[in-house]
């Protein structure tokens, strides 16, 4: 079983989220793969994807809502987890709170069989101009609040899922109860 692990992410966080994402898959016997989304062409050849993003003024990055889109058909077809990386502080009191915009349209777009959003790091030395100061502007306590326990834990029921016995989803009803609908669109 090959599962591609694939996020996207501007200043690394979210991408060593996937590799240790990708490393939990492999210590459980599974070939896993964490490779950037704007490097991956094409989803043959992978029996599940774990696709995340780096969440930005709330919302999934461009590279990733386009990678969902444009493979939307095959994607709705396989297994499918969802990862948002970016609350950061402590954990009762994220900042910001909530789920980003895009995940509910996202988690129909893909079928995807879960949505974990996971803390993130703030280094302002990393940062462009401009995201320094929309930081500072939100104040945004700086610091790596990545929860590399919440990770491994997500990453072993993904494990679970796809190497139990119901490794696959129900490919004839959607979530909601209704009619499969592979082909919504995101903006
Ligand atoms: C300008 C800016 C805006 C951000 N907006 C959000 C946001 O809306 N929601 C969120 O959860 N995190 C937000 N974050 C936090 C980032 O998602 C977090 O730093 C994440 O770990 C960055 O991932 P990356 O290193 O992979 O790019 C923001 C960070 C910056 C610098």
């Amino acid at each position: 079983m090959r599962v591609l692990v694939t996020a996207a992410s501007r200043h690394e966080s979210t991408q060593e989220i996937a590799e240790a994402i990708a490393a939990t898959l492999a210590d459980r016997g599974i070939e896993a793969a964490a490779v950037p989304v704007e490097q991956v062409a094409t989803l043959d050849g992978f029996d599940a994807v774990v696709l995340g993003s780096a969440v930005y003024m709330g919302r999934w990055l461009g590279e990733a809502r386009r990678f969902a889109q444009l493979h939307a058909s095959a994607l709705c077809r396989l297994p499918v987890w969802l990862f948002s990386s970016g609350p950061v502080g402590p954990a009762d009191h994220p900042v910001p709170p909530g789920t980003p915009a895009d995940v509910p349209v996202l988690t129909r777009l893909t079928q995807a069989s879960g949505h974990r959003t996971f803390a993130g790091r703030l280094d302002l030395r990393r940062l462009h101009f401009t995201e320094r100061t929309l930081a500072r502007t939100i104040h945004a306590p700086e610091g790596d609040s990545r929860d590399w326990g919440a990770i491994e834990d997500f990453a072993g029921e993904v494990a679970d899922a796809l190497l139990g016995e119901h490794a696959m989803p129900d490919l004839s009803v959607a979530p909601d109860g209704g009619a499969l609908a592979c082909g919504h669109s995101v903006q």
